[in-house]
């Protein structure tokens, strides 16, 4: 039986008190949702540490939204998966497309992140997902492949393990534009079999994730598909209620 998980990715929202009073909503609700659902949260970095306090007890898991490329050092700004992990979080998002789009993160990039991120025990997601050019052009799967192929299959075994993989369409970030169920089933399984072409049975334990305007309307649909194991929601995480409605989706 794969993970299914609902992880909220709150980008660059909420002071630290409005983050410390979503988690703690988030977590006042959470025994409405069936336990198999795993939740985690993502927070901006300055309250990482206040939303783990704020979670304590719960099970609800804390993730940060980047990690730098290097284990420490002169890198003005950067926060090392190091530092991410000593405050007790368990993930980390990689290349969440606004990362590749706006701060030129490649696989060259990304292959250092997560090799900090396993150095550190952080569990990466790891996002995927082609621009509406590259859907227009019949290039989705392409794309997803290039960039499974790149990084993940640099993986071992027993990272691959715990690798959670997020498919995020950009032309449905953001936009209220989602991807129909059948468009996310049908790439999540060319997802699997990409990834079954080096990990083999394994593949079949690996939770894929859908993003890009998931919302407590549309989850249910989507998460019924075989190969969708959840979402990585960005908006509707930003509101406890919606969040926790889209873990009913299950
Ligand atoms: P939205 O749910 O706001 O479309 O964002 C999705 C996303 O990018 C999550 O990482």
């Amino acid at each position: 039986m794969r993970k299914k998980i609902v992880a909220g990715n709150w980008k660059m929202n909420t002071l630290p008190a409005e983050g410390v009073e979503l988690a703690k909503s988030v977590a006042a609700g959470r025994g409405e949702v069936c336990e198999c659902v795993n939740f985690i949260v993502c927070p901006p970095f300055t309250h990482l540490s206040q939303v783990v306090e704020a979670l304590k007890g719960s099970t609800i898991a804390v993730g940060a939204q980047n990690c730098a490329a290097e284990a420490k050092g002169a890198y003005t700004g950067e926060v090392a998966a190091s530092m991410i992990a000593a405050l007790g979080c368990e993930y980390v998002i990689l290349g969440h497309s606004e990362r590749r789009q706006y701060y030129g993160e490649t696989s060259e990039t990304l292959n250092k992140k997560m090799v900090q991120a396993y150095a550190n025990g952080l569990k990466p997601i790891y996002c995927v997902g082609e621009s509406l050019e590259e859907r227009k052009a019949g290039k989705h799967f392409d794309v997803c492949k290039a960039q499974i192929e790149e990084v993940v299959f640099n993986l071992s075994e027993e990272q691959f393990k715990d690798l959670v993989i997020a498919y995020e369409p950009v032309w449905a970030i953001g936009t209220g534009e989602t991807a129909t169920a059948e468009q996310a089933q049908e790439i999540h399984a060319y997802i699997r079999e990409v990834l079954a072409s080096k990990f083999g049975a394994a593949a079949a334990e690996c939770p894929i994730l859908y993003g890009g305007s998931c919302k407590p309307s549309n989850a249910a649909e989507i998460f019924a598909k075989e190969d969708v194991d959840g979402g990585l929601i960005g908006g509707a995480a930003l509101k406890a209620e919606d969040f926790l409605a889209i873990g009913k989706g299950f």
